[in-house]
């Protein structure tokens, strides 16, 4: 059995309410914090928290910084598909985060790989990432970091599976082509987070949750790598029987 430590919501209010009250926690520990947010359909609640928080005084993000977790690879930065704008209306938007603060992939570049470069050394300049919050694939992606992934890999260009492919196409709609390459945080990237935060929400997350915390580490389930990290906090509205 893992000894990752995790804790079980009876629902998704709840669970949304107390990743609020952690990030809440890590603004007040350390306001310029550097943080990265997982985009996707299980963040909402925690966005909408966050965004309640503000309003009422209770939270600013006007000294904190954030670095984009993915995002797809050729397209336009201004493409409604672009990760970045969603994470801006569903999020940064809402709150006091100030444009300057935040870095993102640019998805239209001619050279991705010296974009990845780019990436990582602004995570350097920023002292490194304070708190990171993770959503987890339905195939165990971190990130776009789809299975076979070195536990070690750094910020690069990913082809996206058959399964990422059709879990965001949910996003927007069946009608609309998914760009099929994304950048991505590595694995090794992630790893060197100082808090990491994996939110595990919607039933078909049960298979692959229970795999990850009954299975030995391994590069096929990219979520596992979570093994490794320093300071880990798995929250989630499945029991695990
Ligand atoms: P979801 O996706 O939060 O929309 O379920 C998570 C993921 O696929 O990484």
């Amino acid at each position: 059995m893992s000894n990752l430590k995790i804790d079980y919501f009876q629902d998704y209010k709840i669970f949304s309410q107390t990743a609020a009250e952690l990030v809440c926690q890590q603004l007040a520990r350390k306001p310029d914090s550097c943080f990265v947010f997982a985009t996707g359909f299980t963040p909402l609640g925690l966005f909408d928290r966050l965004s309640a928080a503000y309003r009422l005084g209770k939270a600013s993000f006007q000294s904190s910084f954030l670095v984009e977790l993915d995002d797809y690879y050729g397209i336009h930065p201004s493409d409604s598909k672009n990760l970045f704008q969603w994470l801006s209306k569903a999020f940064l938007d809402r709150v006091d985060f100030p444009i300057h603060q935040t870095v993102r992939f640019q998805t239209d570049v001619q050279d991705p790989d010296r974009e990845c470069l780019r990436i990582e050394d602004e995570i350097q300049s920023l002292g490194g990432i304070d708190f990171l919050v993770l959503g987890l694939g339905a195939n165990g992606h971190l990130g776009f970091n789809e299975p076979g992934s070195s536990f070690q890999s750094r910020t690069r260009v990913v082809k996206l599976t058959e399964a990422s492919l059709q879990s965001s196409q949910r996003y927007w709609g069946e009608d609309s082509k998914v760009p099929g390459k994304g950048f991505t945080l590595g694995l090794g990237t992630l790893a060197e987070a100082r808090k990491t935060l994996l939110l595990v929400s919607g039933k078909e997350k049960k298979p692959v949750l229970k795999k990850l915390l009954t299975q030995p580490p391994s590069p096929d389930l990219p979520a596992s790598a979570v093994h490794h990290f320093d300071d880990v906090r798995i929250l989630s509205d499945l029991k695990i029987s």
